[in-house]
């Protein structure tokens, strides 16, 4: 229409392909395997909602008979921005105590929401608490927290797919772009 203003649409590019992803979470899932038995309960704890694609596909990696799926929300990003105080916006809703805890979550920028997370989770009785995150992005990081199992190390770019979104959006793509605003 010739007197609208031009609206820029933003340009995609693979950043991980579906395949990649595959093969990461499977090994992703055999090392989580191996690393815990059936002596204890498991917990894959979702961070929702960037990490729920992640968490099916990985509960199913995982041979383990104990396993048990929970989710949390906690706020950390307005838009494309870190607010930096974390809070609890939706609960477990088993207790954790006398298991092994594995958080789930889609990608570890500055580290505040999972050093939160961490803080809340580890005043509960469980055994142990590890995280697991399919993305990181080290150049972002502002606070140092371990993150046991990894995916892959991305540069500092804003991406979105399997889980992850840009303002909602986005989240049901098999792969992993980066999005040029
Ligand atoms: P942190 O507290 O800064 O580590 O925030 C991590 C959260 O920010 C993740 O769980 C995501 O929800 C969100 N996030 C950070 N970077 C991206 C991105 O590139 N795409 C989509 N979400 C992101
Ligand atoms: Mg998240």
């Amino acid at each position: 229409m010739g007197d609208e203003i031009e609206k820029k649409e933003p340009i995609y590019t693979e950043l991980i392909s579906e395949n990649d992803i595959k093969e990461r979470v499977m090994e992703l899932g055999r090392e989580i395997s191996d690393d815990y038995d059936d002596s204890d309960p498991v917990v894959l704890i979702g961070v929702l909602t960037g990490a729920t694609i992640f968490q099916a596909d990985l509960a199913r990696e995982i041979s383990l008979e104990k396993l048990e799926i929970d989710n949390i929300a906690i706020s950390s990003y307005d838009g494309t921005q870190s607010s930096r105080i974390p809070r609890i916006l939706k609960d477990l809703t088993h207790p954790i105590e006398g298991k092994h805890v594995i958080i789930c979550e889609d990608i570890v920028d500055t580290g505040y929401s999972m050093a939160k997370l961490l803080e809340i989770l580890m005043t509960r009785g469980a055994l142990s608490v590890r995280i697991c995150a399919l993305l990181s992005k080290p150049e972002r990081r502002e606070i140092d927290i371990p993150i046991h199992y990894l995916g892959f190390e991305i540069p500092d770019k804003w991406v979105e797919g399997y889980g992850l979104d840009s303002d909602g959006k986005g989240r049901n793509r098999k792969n992993i772009v980066v999005v040029n605003f």
